[in-house]
C-alpha cells in the first residue's frame, strides 16, 4: 500500500488537489491518502467553501498557519509539517502549484528524506521578482518527481539540469476539475443574483503584489478598468489583499465596476465561463479561460504559462492603461477571433496519470530499498 500525504494551503491549491484525492480513492487496494491543510488561506470564502464545492474530504491535519510575513508563515508551516512527517512517515508527499505552502512543505520533507512529488512542475515566468517564481524553482530543485502539465515545462526543467528520470508529463490537473464541475456550475444562480446576461459583462481578478501593493500600479490598472467599464459592466470578486490595499490607499473602484466578495468555485466557474472578456493577473485563470475558450487579457508583462498564448485565448497586456483598453476594445468590437484549443493532455485525466506515476515509482523505490538488486554474491 502506497501511503500518500497530500498538502494544500491556499485557494489555487484546492482545485488541483481535489481530482488527485479522488483518483487515489479509486485505487483503494494500492494507495491510501491523508490531507494536510497548512492554513495559509483560512477565511471561509478563501478555503472552506471549496471543500464543499469540489467534494473534497475535510483535511485530516490542520497546521493552523495564519497570515504574516512570508518568512514567519513558512517557518511556521515547516515546523508544524515536520511533526506531521515524523508521525506519518508517508511514501510520498504531494505538493501542488507555487504558493508559500508548496515550498515550505517540500523543504520540510526533503530534510527528513521523505520523497516529494510536485504537481504543476516546470512552469517559469523567468521573473524573479515574483515570489511564486522562486517557490517554483526551489520546489522543482527539491522534489523527487516532477509532474508537468506541458512540453514547455519539461524543457525548462531539462534546461536547469534536472535529470530526465525525475520528470513525467501528466497534463493539467486543474482542467480535470474544470471539466468535472462545468455541468454542476450550470446550477449556480450567480448570474441571476448579479442580474447579468451571458456574454454581456467582463470579469476581473487582481491580487498580485506587483499590481496591487503599489498605489501607482493599482491606480493605472483602475484607470484602464474604468474605461472598459464604460462599455460593459465589470465584475470584480475582490481578493482580501486587494481590498485591504484599496482601503489603505484610499482608492475606490471606478463607476461600472461591481466589487463583490470572493466566490465559491462553482459560482466563479459560472461567472467566468459566461464572461465576454476576462481580465486577470492570476496564473490559473489563464489556463481556465483557455480551456473555456473565453478571451483573456493578463495584466502582467510575463507568464509562466506561455502555452495559453500560443494555443489558447490569452494575451499579455501588462499594466499600461492604453494597452489594456486597446486590447479590450479589439475584443469587444469582434476585431480579434480567438480560435483557442485545449492543449494536449488537458483532457480531464491528469489525476489518474499522476496517481499511476506515484504508485509505479513507489514500487520501484521499494525494490531499490530492498536487497533484490544487490549484486549477486560471487
Ligand atoms: C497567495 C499566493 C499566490 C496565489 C494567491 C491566491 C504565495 C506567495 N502567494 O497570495 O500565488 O495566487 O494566494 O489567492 O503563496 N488573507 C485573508 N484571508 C485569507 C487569506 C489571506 O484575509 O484566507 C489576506 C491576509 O491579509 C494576508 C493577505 O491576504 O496577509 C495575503 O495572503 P497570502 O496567503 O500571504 O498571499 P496571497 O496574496 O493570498
Amino acid at each position: 500500500m502506497v501511503k500518500i500525504l497530500n498538502v494544500v494551503g491556499a485557494r489555487p491549491n484546492f482545485m488541483k488537489m481535489a481530482p488527485i484525492i479522488a483518483a487515489i480513492n479509486r485505487r483503494p487496494n494500492e494507495a491510501s491518502q491523508r490531507l494536510a491543510h497548512t492554513g495559509q488561506h483560512y477565511d471561509e470564502a478563501m478555503s472552506a467553501v471549496f471543500f464543499g464545492d469540489l467534494g473534497m474530504p475535510e483535511p485530516d491535519i490542520n497546521l493552523e498557519t495564519r497570515s504574516g510575513t512570508p518568512t514567519r508563515q513558512m517557518a511556521h508551516i515547516m515546523a508544524a509539517f515536520e511533526e506531521v512527517l515524523i508521525a506519518q512517515r508517508p511514501d510520498w508527499v504531494v505538493v501542488v502549484g507555487d504558493v508559500n505552502s508548496t515550498i515550505a512543505c517540500a523543504l520540510a520533507a526533503n530534510k527528513l528524506d521523505v520523497r516529494t512529488a510536485h504537481v504543476e512542475a516546470g512552469l517559469r515566468s523567468f521573473d524573479r521578482s515574483m515570489p511564486e517564481e522562486i517557490n517554483r524553482v526551489l520546489t522543482d530543485q527539491l522534489a523527487d518527481l516532477l509532474l508537468t502539465p506541458s512540453a514547455d515545462a519539461d524543457a525548462n526543467l531539462l534546461r536547469e539540469g534536472i535529470p530526465i528520470e525525475r520528470i513525467e508529463r501528466v497534463g493539467n490537473v486543474m482542467i480535470d476539475t474544470l471539466f468535472q464541475q462545468l455541468e454542476r456550475a450550470r446550477n449556480s444562480t450567480i448570474l441571476d443574483q448579479l442580474e447579468l446576461r451571458p456574454g454581456e459583462f467582463a470579469a476581473l481578478t487582481a491580487h498580485r503584489p506587483a499590481n496591487v501593493d503599489n498605489p501607482k500600479a493599482l491606480r493605472r490598472i483602475w484607470s484602464a478598468i474604468g474605461e472598459i467599464a464604460r462599455e460593459l459592466p465589470v465584475i470584480f470578486p475582490a481578493h482580501p489583499r486587494t481590498r485591504a490595499r484599496m482601503r489603505e490607499f484610499g482608492l475606490s473602484a471606478p463607476a461600472g465596476v461591481r466589487v463583490i466578495a470572493p466566490l465559491s468555485y462553482l459560482d466563479f466557474l459560472r461567472l467566468w465561463s459566461n464572461a465576454r472578456l476576462a481580465l486577470t493577473d492570476s496564473g490559473g485563470l489563464q489556463e481556465e479561460t483557455t480551456a473555456l475558450g473565453v478571451p483573456c487579457l493578463t495584466l502582467r508583462d510575463n507568464t509562466e504559462r506561455p502555452i495559453t498564448i500560443e494555443q489558447g485565448t490569452n494575451r499579455l497586456v501588462g499594466s499600461d492603461p492604453a494597452r489594456i483598453v486597446g486590447a479590450a476594445r479589439e475584443i469587444l468590437s469582434g476585431g480579434v477571433s480567438f480560435a483557442g484549443r485545449a492543449p494536449e493532455l488537458w483532457d480531464g485525466n491528469a489525476a489518474d496519470r499522476i496517481v499511476e506515476a506515484l504508485i509505479v515509482r513507489a514500487r520501484l523505490a521499494e525494490i531499490v530499498n530492498s536487497d533484490q538488486i544487490a549484486p549477486a554474491a560471487t
